[in-house]
């Protein structure tokens, strides 16, 4: 069979589970945080990995995969290159999602909001608890430039990892965190058949109201 009918017939039915208005939490967060904590009891692999998609000043979307780092209170942290492609696009449009998908439990999570920089200080505790080799790498990677080779960043690690020898490595003031306030969620669990349940969670005078949508 080529590539191409295998990909066209591939379909798996979705039978792990269902979500029922009944049995949702009236808060979003509280539903996340269930989700994800089956999902690490279920040891879902890249569990913290999610999808953040942003829109270029030329209104152009781009995703890419981040790590979710913290989470509190409906709010969300991921952390990287304050010049990076992802850091524009955040700086002229802070409307931002971000999106989970656990194939183990054949669920999936949408999140919206609005996104600004966060405190240094959380960037300063995460920064600090990386390993000795990501932090060199952080000072190494003008993230999202163009490189002329392989070796010019392997020479930018020697480079930096020589300056920081027998010292500890800051923070180096263009990498850090930002942080989503939520105000929209879905919760998607398949179901057999294609008719999977899908729940929302959209803001209304500041009190969160549930839906129901159409798979
Ligand atoms: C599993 C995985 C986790 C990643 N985690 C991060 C992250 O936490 N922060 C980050 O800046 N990039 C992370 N990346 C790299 C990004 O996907 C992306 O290549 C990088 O941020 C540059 O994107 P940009 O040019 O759109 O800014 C990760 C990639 C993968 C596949």
């Amino acid at each position: 069979m080529s590539l191409r009918d295998e990909i066209k017939k591939l379909r798996e039915d979705f039978v792990k589970g269902h979500l029922l208005e009944s049995e949702v939490n009236t808060d979003p967060f509280k539903q996340f945080e269930l989700w994800l904590g089956q999902a690490v009891e279920s040891k879902v692999s890249e569990v913290q990995a999610m999808t953040l998609c942003t829109i270029s000043p030329e209104n152009k979307p781009a995703s890419r995969i981040v790590y979710l780092r913290e989470f509190e209170n409906n709010q969300f942290w991921f952390y990287g290159n304050y010049n990076s492609r992802k850091a524009k696009n955040m700086e002229t449009n802070p409307n931002v999602s971000l999106s989970f998908f656990w194939p183990d439990l054949e669920r999936q999570i949408r999140i919206e909001g609005k996104v600004v920089k966060c405190d240094p200080s959380f960037s300063d505790n995460y920064f600090n608890n990386r390993p000795r080799e990501s932090k060199i790498g952080s000072w190494s990677s003008n993230q999202s430039s163009e490189l002329k080779s392989r070796e010019e960043l392997e020479n930018l690690v020697a480079e930096y990892t020589k300056k920081f020898e027998g010292k500890e490595v800051p923070r180096p003031d263009f990498w850090g965190g930002w942080v989503l306030t939520a105000d929209y969620y879905e919760f998607w669990q398949g179901r057999k058949s294609r008719l999977h349940d899908r729940i929302i969670y959209s803001k209304e005078n500041s009190l969160w109201k549930i839906s129901r949508l159409a798979p």
